[in-house]
């Protein structure tokens, strides 16, 4: 089985980043991932300071991203970009995760990890120029990156106003496919674990 955390680095409630992601969360999902998606918004964290770290405690909701990030073998990130990088919110949270706690050593939950990422941005770049930067900051952490990356250009095109159904039938087809090709490479790296039952006797 494919587990696969999906997430979106926008915390924007109508975010174009969290509808697109949708679409390759389904694409998935058909190729067999099993895909749980949550919202960063749901877990506000403090900004990473090691001296609170140290003096008050890990973060409350960065031990449960570092949860569920323990708990799944891919990731799907879709994120803006916020002045030509990742969003500080979506990096934040990745510092957080990345430290020792209590219970996982540091790096431990990104390490092996495989992930495949999209951009969109409502401008003609789609928000491109974060992608390289999210390619390093995974890498660093030890996820294997696909090497197929999406950035969405005029992204507010692709849906009816603030409407969840994406309207562009090439870009849903292609968001698909790279949730699909997630699943693949898991598959290939991570294997099928099947379930083997002895309670016949
Ligand atoms: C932006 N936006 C933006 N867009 C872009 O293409 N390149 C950029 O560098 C930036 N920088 C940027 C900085 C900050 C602080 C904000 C708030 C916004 C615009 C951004 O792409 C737009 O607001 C998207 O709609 C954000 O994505 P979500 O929230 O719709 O997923």
């Amino acid at each position: 089985m494919s587990k696969i955390l999906a997430f979106a680095g926008s915390l924007r409630k109508d975010s174009l980043n969290k509808r697109l992601l949708n679409v390759a969360v389904e694409g998935a999902r058909s190729a067999g991932g099993v895909v749980t998606v949550v919202d960063l918004a749901d877990l506000p964290m403090a900004i990473y300071n090691a001296d609170d770290h140290e003096n008050i405690g890990f973060d409350a909701n960065a031990f449960k991203f570092q949860e569920l990030l323990k708990d799944h073998d891919g990731l799907l990130i879709a994120s803006p970009e916020y002045n030509g990088s990742v969003p500080g919110g979506l990096k934040n949270a990745i510092d957080w995760a990345s430290r020792k706690s209590d219970k996982f050593a540091m790096g431990e939950v990104f390490k092996g990890k495989v992930a495949a990422m999209i951009t969109a941005s409502p401008g003609s770049f789609g928000g491109i120029r974060c992608l390289s930067h999210m390619r390093g900051v995974l890498s660093i952490l030890g996820v294997n990156v696909l090497p197929s990356e999406i950035a969405v250009t005029f992204a507010g095109e692709k849906f009816d106003g603030n409407g969840t159904e994406i309207t562009d039938e090439k870009m849903k087809h292609i968001l698909e496919k790279l949730g699909a090709e997630l699943v693949a490479m898991l598959k290939k790296t991570h294997g099928d674990i099947g379930f083997v039952s002895d309670t016949s006797s």
